[in-house]
């Protein structure tokens, strides 16, 4: 297929902004060490908030073509809203992407379908590009198997999205996340199919030709090439493994 695989680094709540420097800078230069091509996948980093401004000073400065970006963002554009972060902020900050309605905002900040939908108006409002997180827990894949609740979540999600709107979709069924326990390769690509097809039914079909579609859940190195067989994963949300240089570097390099 034609979409570049797209490798990004969920740090979660991890690396102040002296360690996130030095985590970009030391990645950068193992890629270099290893004569890795750039541009032939997209690399992006999505730091804790109060990382954004030294990391991308230094991403700039070093000519470092990686993506930056945040790990959430609020609906709302300004206001009497305590501790949120707008998107026209991260804009400003030459962010490019955010992680919207991973399954940790799901559990630990009651956000629902409608939260994460209204957050993927608000990143695209702003000319961000959402990561629309998706997932089935352990108990939805005994009754209802894989993927009716990542499919049911992302039509939600991008019900009202306008045809063409440029997204990213990351399935990440939530028993796979830092347990160890990675999903298979033909789970992950049959409910990456079928995920592809609600992007289809909803932006349309040359939008969801071009949509790039991700695993995540305890991706590494060792295992990431088994995902990227598939012919509809094309790359990963990676978490633990993205604080490691080595192992990011060699997941980023997973083809050779
Ligand atoms: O956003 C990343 C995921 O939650 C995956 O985390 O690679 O530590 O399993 P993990």
């Amino acid at each position: 297929n034609a979409r570049t695989p797209l490798i990004a680094g969920n740090w979660k709540l991890n690396l102040d902004h002296l360690q996130a420097v030095a985590l970009v800078q030391k990645l950068h230069w193992a890629l270099k060490d290893a004569g890795h091509e750039e541009g032939s996948v997209d690399v992006a980093v999505f730091p804790p908030f109060t990382d954004l401004r030294s990391v991308q000073t230094l991403l700039d400065a070093d000519k470092i073509p990686f993506l930056l970006g945040a790990q959430d963002l609020s609906t709302h554009d300004d206001g009497a809203y305590t501790g949120e972060i707008s998107g026209a902020f991260l804009k400003r900050l030459n962010v490019a992407q955010v992680i919207i309605g991973h399954s940790e905002r799901r559990e630990y900040h009651a956000e629902t379908d409608e939260v994460v939908a209204a957050k993927v108006q608000a990143a695209l409002r702003h000319g961000l590009v959402p990561v629309i997180c998706v997932g089935e827990t352990s108990e939805d894949l005994e009754k209802h198997g894989a993927s009716a609740v990542p499919v049911g979540q992302l039509e939600k999600a991008l019900a009202d999205v306008p045809a063409g709107a440029d997204v990213v979709v990351a399935y990440e069924p939530v028993w796979a996340i830092g347990s160890g326990q990675a999903a298979t390769p033909q789970q992950a690509q049959e409910v990456a199919a079928k995920l592809r097809e609600v992007v289809a039914a909803t932006l349309g079909a040359d939008t969801a030709a071009k949509t790039r579609v991700l695993y995540g859940g305890s991706v590494k190195s060792s295992n990431i090439a088994s995902f990227m067989r598939e012919p509809d994963v094309d790359g990963a949300l990676v978490g633990g493994a993205s604080l490691k240089v080595d192992e990011f570097a060699a997941i980023i390099r997973f083809q050779k």
